[in-house]
């Protein structure tokens, strides 16, 4: 595959192929090495149009550990503040050679209209509400770290589902990995009609929390609530958010995951993001290993054939 635009249209084979491809690299990297050649000499434009902390960084760093060189724009450096289309943008940086755009925008399905028109392969850094593909991909990564195979594990996702592209990738991932998927939060934020997805959907969060053996927290994404139908930070977190009180109604080996940014003291209190259950930053760092894995694959390079020194 040259493209990553969604985990929706990537098989269990191809999941299990990235992850595979990202131990391996991760395997190297532990070895303290600091980079492979796998793709010297081929450029990497990141194009972020939304602001991004971890997924910018991590694909940088992976890109330069593939030894590619990188070449980094975002929306307010870029000639789109004068009126230039994203299609034009997208030609403009093939046309100066890159070979490969990875992409971040508000808009879901720009990364998939890019994939149609450009030549070169498209990566989905999150677009909109709709994916954010090498997020879900990390973040079952570092469960399989923890759980091993992820056949018949409870996994329950907490907080705004509806405007979140990283809970759509890890619902298809997951799904497709045999997990038993529950969405829970407010009714106006996880609608029932997600059980189509074949998840469950959950008010209750005790006893949801009750069997979990991973719970994900989510933002509440209010730049993307246009109505006054959500709830309010305040009224969220009173019924929501994940507190010492709440935390104890958890099995005691269950992880807690948080795809970052955290707004602390609202979908979680500060004692349980950098408690002992607290997997968050394995998440950030196993990031790198994954995109890694992308980058390598879209690239056309062979998991066989990972290339282990510099
Ligand atoms: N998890 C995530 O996408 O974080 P950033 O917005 O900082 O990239």
């Amino acid at each position: 595959r040259r493209h990553l635009i969604t985990l929706e249209e990537l098989s269990l084979a191809e999941i299990d192929q990235i992850h595979a491809t990202a131990t391996a690299f991760k395997k190297i990297l532990g070895r303290s090495v600091k980079k492979v050649p796998a793709l010297r000499g081929k450029t990497i434009v990141n194009l972020f149009l939304e602001p991004s902390t971890r997924t910018r960084m991590a694909f940088d760093m992976a890109a330069k550990r593939l030894s590619a060189d990188v070449i980094s724009l975002d929306g307010a450096s870029s000639s789109t503040t004068k009126g230039e289309t994203l299609r034009d943008t997208a030609e403009n940086i093939q046309a100066l050679n890159a070979d490969m755009i990875i992409i971040r925008h508000a808009a879901s399905g720009s990364p998939l209209y890019l994939s149609n028109i450009l030549d070169i392969p498209v990566i989905n850094a999150g677009d909109g509400a709709h994916e954010h593909p090498t997020q879900g991909l990390l973040d079952t990564f570092t469960m399989k770290e923890h759980l091993g195979s992820l056949k018949g594990r409870k996994v329950v996702i907490l907080g705004d589902i509806l405007f979140s592209r990283v809970a759509r990738s890890n619902i298809h991932a997951l799904t497709k990995m045999g997990a038993n998927v529950t969405l829970v939060g407010p009714a106006t934020l996880v609608p029932h009609w997600f059980t189509d997805l074949g998840v469950k959907v959950s008010h209750d969060l005790k006893s949801a929390l009750a069997d979990a053996e991973v719970v994900m927290l989510l933002r509440i994404q209010h730049e993307r609530q246009s109505s006054g139908h959500f709830p309010s930070l305040g009224e969220y977190t009173s019924m929501f958010g994940l507190n010492k009180t709440r935390a104890s109604w958890l099995n005691p080996k269950a992880i807690i995951m948080h795809p970052g940014p955290i707004n602390r003291g609202v979908e979680i209190d500060s004692e349980l993001a950098d408690g002992d259950r607290s997997v968050i930053l394995e998440q950030v760092s196993n990031g790198i290993a994954v995109r890694m894995a992308v980058l390598y694959l879209c690239s056309g390079g062979q998991p066989e054939s990972v290339v282990t020194t510099d």
